[in-house]
């Protein structure tokens, strides 16, 4: 049988770009024997074409001019490895309307314009995939969107940001947060800016994404409750490790009587939980539902050419379903309350500074208990007058917890503000 050229352009050819580039390049041949489809890249928008590239492009193939792909009726499909939310919207909404299928590595951009982004794309009839905006590698949008689509999804684990996990498992180790972050950077995990790794706006879109994706309900970036890494301090890693946990950043995804609640937070991850054994970059997300209880994607969450398994894998996609329908729409189909956050329930860890005086215990405790809460484990290290409390509370309602703490800070012993911080260990089969 013939072979048919696609025309491929990226919008971008930087760490995810010329990676793209690459493997349509030296997987090439595979792709044809098992599609009959030869994915060449004939453009790539840039700034500057004159800068070195990692994978250099053909002669000609670099462009400056958006307008020579969009009006280019050789280019069958656009890879978005540009990133931000402008021009890379305008460029993206310009290329649907054209009439060419996008794949998107932008969670910025899926997660904030996702709706009329989608909406765009059914107008005009193409595609618009974006399973590269969501732990790179890891085949996870497929997964919920095809392989999962007749499973009720509620509730989804994930450490989905690469860039903290590597920062946390390298503290773990000793390093320092400034030391590992600058690592992280070195590498090409972290973002242009790399404050939306830390402060948690990366993983904050990711799990919009996830939990739009699985709830079949839009949840926008601005909904997830989102605390970073930047508050973790060597002593917090340390105070896991004494309990049998490690500390990472965890987005967690609910959907319990017909409401949704999606936060990120650093969590402290009981070591024999599967998160708890991700290391270094990579991501894991957990997904639970009735007929498949409990389902774990764990691979590379950065990096460019693990990005690129995944948009090559949506631009082969988009070419072999062109036409037939379905996949081009967008996932939302219903509109889901939001959960009260204060009845949203999790065991918690506490970190509380307080003066070594009697009685102080007994207050922390008679607090708890008035709003019943119960403790499962407690730590205390002395030293200098001061005590420093860790508590593992049981399984209870975000309110109630932070009700009981605001009452244990108004205790003139106590020093601080107290550190609180989910406990992932339950596997909730
Ligand atoms: P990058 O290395 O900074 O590359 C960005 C590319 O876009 C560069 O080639 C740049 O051109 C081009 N570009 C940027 N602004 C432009 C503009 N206004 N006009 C024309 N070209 C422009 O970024 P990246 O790491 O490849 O990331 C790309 C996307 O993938 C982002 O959305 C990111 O969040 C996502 N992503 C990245 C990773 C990862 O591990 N890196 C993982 C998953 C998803 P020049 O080269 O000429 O400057
Ligand atoms: N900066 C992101 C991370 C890249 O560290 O996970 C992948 O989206």
């Amino acid at each position: 049988m013939a072979s048919v050229d696609v025309g491929v352009a990226l919008l971008g050819y930087g760490t995810v770009g010329a990676s793209v580039s690459r493997m349509l390049a030296e997987s090439g041949d595979e792709i044809e024997r098992a599609t009959g489809h030869r994915l060449r890249v004939i453009r790539a928008l840039v700034r500057d074409t004159a800068k070195e590239r990692s994978f250099p492009a053909a002669d000609g193939v670099l462009t400056t001019d958006f307008a020579a792909i969009r009006d280019d009726p050789n280019i069958n499909v656009v890879a978005e490895v540009m990133g931000g939310l402008e021009p890379a919207g305008g460029y993206v909404r310009e290329l649907l309307r054209a009439g060419k299928p996008v794949v998107s590595a932008n969670k910025q951009l899926v997660a904030r314009e996702g709706a009329e982004l989608f909406a765009t794309a059914s107008a005009a009839g193409v595609q618009l995939r974006f399973e590269a905006s969501v732990c790179a590698a890891i085949p996870v949008v497929k997964v919920l969107r095809e392989s999962l689509i007749a499973t009720n999804v509620h509730r989804i684990l994930g450490i989905v940001n690469g860039t903290t996990n590597f920062i946390l498992s390298r503290m773990e180790r000793g390093d320092s947060y400034a030391d590992a972050l600058a690592e992280a950077q070195e590498l090409g995990y972290a973002e242009a800016d790399p404050s939306d790794d830390v402060n948690g706006a990366d993983a904050a879109a990711k799990m919009a994404i996830l939990a739009t994706v699985a709830f079949g309900s839009r949840v926008a970036i601005d909904e997830v409750e989102t605390r970073g890494i930047t508050e973790i301090e060597p002593a917090h890693v340390a105070a896991a490790a004494d309990l049998g946990m490690v500390v990472r950043l965890v987005g967690i995804a609910t959907l319990a009587n017909e409401a949704v609640d999606v936060r990120v937070q650093p969590a402290f991850v009981a070591r024999s939980h599967p998160l708890a054994a991700v290391d270094g970059a990579f991501n894991a997300v957990m997904l639970q539902g009735d007929a498949i209880r409990e389902i774990t994607l764990e691979g590379p969450g950065a990096g460019g050419t693990e990005t690129a398994s995944a948009v090559v894998a949506d631009l082969v996609s988009v070419v072999g379903t062109a036409g037939t329908g379905f996949l081009q729409n967008d996932a939302c189909w219903r509109e889901l309350d939001r959960l009260d956050p204060n009845a949203w329930r999790s065991p918690f860890y506490v970190h509380l500074d307080v003066a070594d005086r009697p009685g102080v215990l007994a207050h922390a405790a008679s607090r708890l208990a008035a709003h019943e809460v119960s403790v499962a484990q407690l730590v205390q290290r002395l030293g200098d007058g001061q005590a420093a409390l860790d508590l593992v509370l049981h399984e209870a309602p975000l309110g109630q917890v932070a009700a009981a703490l605001a009452e244990i800070s108004a205790f003139p012993e106590v020093l601080g503000r107290p550190f609180v911080a989910p406990v992932v260990s339950d596997r909730s089969l």
